[in-house]
């Protein structure tokens, strides 16, 4: 079998590749059919996405089995003020992939994010709501996720929040900023899942090891705001400083986020299985991972 991740430098990119290349990780082995597999991970150094032709000829010439499609513009904000290349990221990207796939009959597994939601309602959001994106970044996304399901038969889409993982991230911010202050404010009023890019990637392999083709939430369990989820980890780290909570009007940013962006794991419990940790459980291990690498 042969695996393509895109976005390999990525967060979800670099923990799929290690699982796959180190047999599973702290949740447990990679999944049947994917294990043993010969991985392949390139981002845009090696291929740019939104170069439709170069696409469509990777592929050919690649014989894969699978595409994990880490790749994305993921700077929210940034979206705002370059819409054009986050939709060519995030839109005509996956389109290019779902083409080629379909041509090659490959497995295409696309993931995308809580932002397609608006946020409105105050419970978490199964695959059978209905998506109304409110920032650039969310529809882009949403995009992305049409052509995917229109341009591909064997394809499954993957929506996760609030990740963290290796490279720059929330968690790493808050803990640079709180180290360096003593203190630091945080927004109260948006909740979603954080989501480690472990437990992700580990149920990335088992949906492709299994699942039946289509929509999937994915997220570790358990709901908090931004500021609780900050208030866990710095005590976690052991840093002593104070963390404080402000509201998203006190905190005003270039993209209007989603008060609450909660996935509920519906179809992966009803199908495949929903081996997500508590969210709580989840950062513990990061942060002792960090102490480890002495990165905090
Ligand atoms: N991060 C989150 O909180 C979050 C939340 C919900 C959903 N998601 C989704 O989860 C997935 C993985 O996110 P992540 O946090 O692992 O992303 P990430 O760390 O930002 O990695 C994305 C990678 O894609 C690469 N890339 C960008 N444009 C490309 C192009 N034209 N061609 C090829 N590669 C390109 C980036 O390269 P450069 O760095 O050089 O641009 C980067 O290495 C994405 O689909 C994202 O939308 C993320």
């Amino acid at each position: 079998m042969r695996v393509l991740v895109t976005g390999a430098k990525g967060q979800l990119g670099t923990d799929l590749q290690q699982q796959l290349s180190e047999g599973g990780c702290s949740l447990g082995q990679v999944h049947l059919r994917v294990r043993g597999a010969k991985v392949v991970g390139i981002d845009l150094e090696e291929l740019d996405l939104t170069d439709k032709y170069a696409v469509k000829e990777y592929l050919r010439s690649g014989s894969f089995d699978v595409v994990f499609n880490c790749a994305a513009y993921t700077n929210v904000d940034g979206c705002e003020s370059h819409r054009e290349d986050a939709y060519r990221v995030n839109a005509m990207a996956p389109l290019f992939l779902a083409e080629a796939c379909e041509k090659t009959e490959t497995q295409l597994v696309h993931v995308s994010t809580d932002y397609v939601f608006p946020g409105t309602e105050e419970t978490p959001r199964t695959e059978f709501d209905l998506p109304s994106p409110v920032s650039v970044y969310g529809k882009t996304k949403y995009a992305g996720e049409m052509f995917v399901r229109e341009n591909c038969s064997r394809y499954f889409i993957v929506r996760t929040a609030w990740l963290y993982g290796c490279g720059k991230n929330f968690v790493k911010t808050i803990l640079r900023v709180a180290k360096e202050k003593g203190k630091v404010t945080v927004v109260n009023d948006q909740f979603g899942n954080p989501t480690s890019s472990v437990d992700l990637a580990y149920h990335l392999l088992k949906i492709a090891d299994g699942a039946p083709y289509g929509l999937y939430h994915a997220t570790n369990n358990g709901v908090c705001s931004w500021y609780d989820f900050a208030k866990e980890f710095v005590a976690l780290a052991g840093v002593d400083a104070e963390v404080l909570p402000c509201s998203s009007d006190e905190y005003p940013t270039p993209t209007k986020r989603p008060a609450y962006s909660a996935l509920d794991n519906l179809a992966l419990r009803a199908t495949v299985g929903d081996e997500f940790r508590s969210w709580q459980e989840a950062i513990r291990e990061y942060i002792d991972l960090l102490k480890k690498e002495g990165t905090i």
